[in-house]
């Protein structure tokens, strides 16, 4: 029988990992979004109360990406029923860990649990898409679906999405370093250039399938060479004070690449598990020369995704 109340956690997510803009992330468990829905006679989406990390967000369903989200799931299934929704923050606003994405994904996961028949994780991601699209004013992937689906995930598609989970060599740790800064994913996908140089086109191309082919076959000197994103990192890294001395403090203790973190300010390393202490404290010290408070993590690749932890 399904459930009258269910409350998701979604983990946060790295999107783009340097080299996908727009399709390749992981799920980062370490920080998540609480999301709980619960079944009301009447039909509609209500958000009821926003707490913890980030409360100044809409409670108006069409604004708010949970709510979008469950609005669009309500209307592909013609619910005869209402969905009431809470959502606890765990993921700062503005950081660049998917925290718009975790509502959204945390919404659908909750919801599904009242479903007389439940949807598949396909269907959820589409409507979670809806739901990012809200904050982010463009229908990208690469922050729903690994929140959804957890681990590193490839997804290749906008309207009939195929998602594709790659494997992470086992010694690779991630670390991530979140700013204390608020940076707007509209604003800064506002900045990009529309048009890629030919040049930069082929290096992306060759650093994307570089990457894809190291990690399923645990080069880690593939990965390494294939880590830098030649194409938005450059645009990009001037709205985070610092970046360019955290990415080379990261690289110089040894991490195989360090980029930003979706649209940042967050910013992420790949390194050994050997030498990851080493690299969470070399981009300590950087952002610290530069004055700026970060919040830390150091995290494997294991993630479940966003699952029910609570119903009734
Ligand atoms: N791929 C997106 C971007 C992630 O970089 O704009 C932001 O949520």
């Amino acid at each position: 029988m399904s459930a009258s109340r269910a409350t998701a956690f979604a983990p946060a997510s790295v999107g783009n990992v340097a080299i996908g803009f727009d399709i390749l992330g992981f799920a980062v468990d370490a920080l998540g979004d609480r999301v709980t829905v619960a079944r009301r006679p009447a039909p509609g989406v209500t958000i009821s109360a926003i707490t913890g990390a980030a409360v100044d967000l809409p409670l108006e369903p069409e604004r708010n990406t949970g709510g979008r989200a469950l609005l669009a799931m309500s209307a592909a299934l013609a619910l005869d029923f209402g969905l009431e929704m809470q959502i606890e923050k765990g993921i700062p606003l503005g950081s660049g860990l998917g925290g718009s994405a975790a509502s959204a994904v945390g919404a659908v996961v909750a919801a599904n649990a009242l479903l007389p028949a439940a949807c598949s994780k396909l269907e959820l991601l589409k409507f979670a898409m809806e739901g990012e699209a809200v904050a982010s004013g463009s229908l990208h992937v690469d922050n729903i679906a690994p929140s959804l689906f957890g681990g590193l995930v490839l997804t290749v598609g906008i309207d009939h999405p195929r998602v594709k989970q790659i494997p992470v060599p086992s010694a690779v740790r991630a670390v991530i370093v979140h700013p204390h800064m608020f940076l707007s994913t509209k604003q800064a996908r506002a900045i990009l250039r529309r048009s890629v140089d030919l040049s930069d086109f082929v290096w992306q191309t060759a650093h994307l399938a570089g990457f894809i082919s190291g990690c399923y076959t645990d080069d880690l000197e593939m990965i390494r060479a294939s880590f830098e994103d030649v194409v938005i990192e450059p645009q990009r890294q001037a709205l985070i004070p610092g970046f360019a001395d955290v990415r080379r403090a990261a690289i110089e203790a040894g991490a195989l690449g360090c980029s930003i973190s979706g649209a940042g300010p967050a910013m992420f390393a790949w390194a050994l598990a050997s030498c990851a202490e080493a690299v969470r404290t070399a981009m300590q010290r950087a952002f610290a020369r530069h004055a700026v408070q970060i919040d830390d993590w150091i995290v494997e690749f294991d993630s479940l995704g966003a699952r029910v932890v609570a119903s009734e």
